[in-house]
């Protein structure tokens, strides 16, 4: 890693929201003296609330920590409604579609728009305070629209990436209980149509008795199935609805959204988060991180099925009353010049993408930045994994044109909004480091005991105090919860949050995330559960045995490895390589129906068995160092059979 800083670029981001160290540390210095305090202000500051709170933090019942209470607010108020006072005709989303067609709502037409939604859902599919909402979108405004529509009326949506197969789809309705499925006939993607509507109706062939109705947004005008007495149109119906709803009003801690992700063992959990907490910091850390000012236009190109689409391109850019852009496409099509094209039509001002997205338009299209006028941007930001120094550089000199301030944020699924990352207008850069703690957000890399890891040590990174916007629940799960995130690690003999991530901090204070120390891959910025991936793949009638391993990809990141022991290899020699093919084509077609496209396997090695301690725990991370090519350090005297280390690095060399 380089050792050369970055420093803000004063003429660019001289007044932005946070603009010096000295400010920084201030802010830091506030919430460690008064942490409720600092929360309190802040929460009294950028909310508007029906009624007040009157409990900051309650930590009676840790780790369920419960904040604002005796609040009162209504998140979609708090994203579109209250910007109707001095922002009425602002653009609140700009959408560009696969093919390039356009489309804008001000404040107004949004604010319009999901009261009609709302009202829908309350009228026509009985809809209201508490109920589940399964969304199973493509990226179009009405999927953002959906969602303020169902925290207008207090209902949780649980939003199903569109990737997911219809299996995983089910397990996801099934678990939230949920009475309503929305979803598209489909969408465009590289010029051609796609489609979600079957994958609802393979999805509700089995085990969802809690769905009453499917409402279908028209995208793509592809014909599709229609059940009598289930599936309504959006289009047709949203017609006939007021413009006029009324808020429901909501505690503090009412459930804004479930959302699905994966662990390292078993199904995926659903990540509940709450209303208040979870909508101050992502209003808060839009300002904080992207300097966002109110005459600013900003991209982030996640998809709205993750994290990222949920708090950064829909609830913190509107409840910070943004103009964000939503887009259906992907970035290399029609070439890899599509993103910095939108970039110089829209006059982006911040831009926010994956490294594995950097990597692959820095590799197709390296001169591409230069043809277009990206003069625009201020803000450069990245997620999902470290950045490597070489996308680092070419993003920040090619898209950058050396001026703009790279944020590398840190956060998750779980965090709700970002955790640690550089200021853009204070924070000396060094690239690949997610720098420091966000203000008010208590990060600190520990060992099990609570004792610091030394510097320059990889160490548990932990948060130490309950933030607003972390995770609330596991759905149906509150055992779950406790153990996965507070059963790891204690402070004071007192448990706290574990992130599941290693990290390291150097002489200065900078911190390094070194990715994962569980059974978690790290797929394009993707988390995919290895025990997941494993139970699609023992589906297979031939398969014994399967360990899957994160392997490292020059694009994605991390890709899926699968070491695999069948029950019956083939014996003629000849026949050898034609059946091993078809065997692979089989797993990676069960993964997709179980899992989705996004968790098949790269690569295989069928191998004669899996090292195993006596007791028949595999041992992990001798894959892991297998796949890499590393030398084997660690003491295999305790294996079943030691010489299957041998057996299998031979066979890897052939793979
Ligand atoms: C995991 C969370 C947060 C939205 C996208 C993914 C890794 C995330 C960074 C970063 C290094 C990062 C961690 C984390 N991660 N951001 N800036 N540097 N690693 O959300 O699916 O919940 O995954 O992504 O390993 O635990 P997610």
């Amino acid at each position: 890693m380089s050792k050369e800083i970055f420093y803000p670029n004063k003429e660019l981001l001289g007044d932005a929201a946070i603009n010096s160290m000295e400010q920084y540390r201030e802010l830091v210095k506030k919430a460690d003296e008064d942490y409720e305090g600092f929360w309190s202000d802040l929460a009294k500051e950028k909310i508007d609330w029906f009624k007040p709170f009157d409990r900051v933090l309650n930590e009676d019942d840790a780790p369920f920590y419960k904040w604002f209470e005796g609040g009162q607010l209504n998140v979609a108020y708090q994203c579109v409604g209250r910007h109707l006072k001095d922002k009425k005709n602002k653009a609140a989303i700009i959408f560009e579609g696969d093919n390039g067609d356009q489309r804008t709502l001000t404040y107004r037409e949004l604010y319009y728009e999901v009261n009609r939604t709302a009202n829908l859902f309350r009228n026509k599919f009985d809809i209201k305070k508490g109920d589940r909402v399964v969304l199973y979108m493509p990226m179009i405004p009405e999927a953002a629209i959906t969602m303020l529509a169902c925290a207008k009326l207090g209902a949780i949506h649980s939003v199903v990436f569109g990737g997911f197969s219809a299996e995983a789809l089910r397990d996801r309705i099934i678990d939230a209980e949920a009475k309503l499925v929305v979803t598209a006939d489909g969408a465009f993607r590289k010029g051609k149509p796609y489609m979600l509507k079957p994958v609802v109706d393979k999805a509700l062939e089995e085990g969802c008795d809690c769905v009453k109705a499917v409402c279908v947004v028209e995208r793509n005008k592809e014909p599709i199935h229609w059940e009598r007495g289930r599936d309504y149109s959006y289009l047709q119906m949203i017609e006939n609805e007021s413009v006029k709803c009324e808020p429901e009003m909501v505690d503090s801690e009412h459930p804004l959204f479930l959302l699905y992700t994966s662990g390292s063992t078993g199904k995926p959990k659903g990540v509940q988060h709450s209303s208040a907490g979870y909508i101050l910091w992502a209003q808060t850390t839009m300002e904080y991180v992207f300097d966002l000012k109110d005459n600013d236009t900003y991209w982030c190109t996640a998809d709205v099925g993750w994290i990222t689409g949920h708090t950064y391109i829909v609830y913190g850019p509107l409840a910070a009353g943004a103009t964000t852009v939503m887009f259906e496409g992907v970035p290399t099509f029609p070439d890899a010049g599509r993103c910095w094209s939108m970039v110089e039509e829209y006059q982006i001002n911040q831009f926010y993408t994956a490294p594995t997205a950097i990597r692959l338009l820095h590799k197709m299209g390296t001169d591409e930045p230069y043809k277009y006028d990206l003069s625009s941007l201020r803000v450069l930001g990245t997620v999902g994994e470290p950045i490597d120094p070489d996308a680092w550089k070419w993003y920040y000199e090619a898209v950058g044109s050396s001026k703009c301030s790279i944020v590398d944020t840190y956060w998750q699924t779980e965090t709700g909004g970002h955790m640690i990352s550089p200021l853009p207008g204070a924070t000396p850069i060094k690239p690949g480091c997610a720098t420091f703690a966000l203000p008010g957000i208590k990060a600190e890399i520990i060992e099990e005991d609570g004792t610091p890891t030394p510097v320059g040590e990889k160490g548990f990174m932990c948060i130490t105090k309950p933030w607003p916007s972390m995770i609330r629940n596991i759905w149906n799960d509150p055992e779950r919860f406790k153990k996965a995130y507070f059963g790891d690690c204690k402070k004071d003999g007192k448990p706290v949050y574990f992130t599941g991530d290693g990290a390291m901090m150097d002489e200065d204070g900078y911190i390094t995330i070194t990715g994962r120390t569980d059974d978690v891959i790290n797929v394009s910025g993707h988390r995919m559960g290895t025990a997941e991936v494993e139970a699609a793949i023992n589906n297979h009638e031939n398969v014994a045995a399967v360990a899957v391993v994160g392997k490292p990809h020059d694009i994605k990141g991390e890709g899926i490895f699968a070491y695999i022991v069948l029950k019956s290899v083939p014996s003629s020699k000849d026949d050898d390589v034609a059946d091993m093919l078809e065997t692979m084509k089989e797993i990676n077609a069960l993964i997709k129906k179980e899992i989705g496209a996004i968790a098949l396997c790269d690569d295989m090695a069928f191998v004669p068995d899996l090292p195993k301690t006596r007791s028949g725990k595999i041992m992990r991370r001798i894959l892991r160092s297998l796949v890499k090519g590393e030398e084997i350090t660690q003491d295999i005297s305790t294996l079943e059979d030691p010489s299957i280390v041998k057996t299998i690095e031979d066979i890897l060399k052939k793979v």
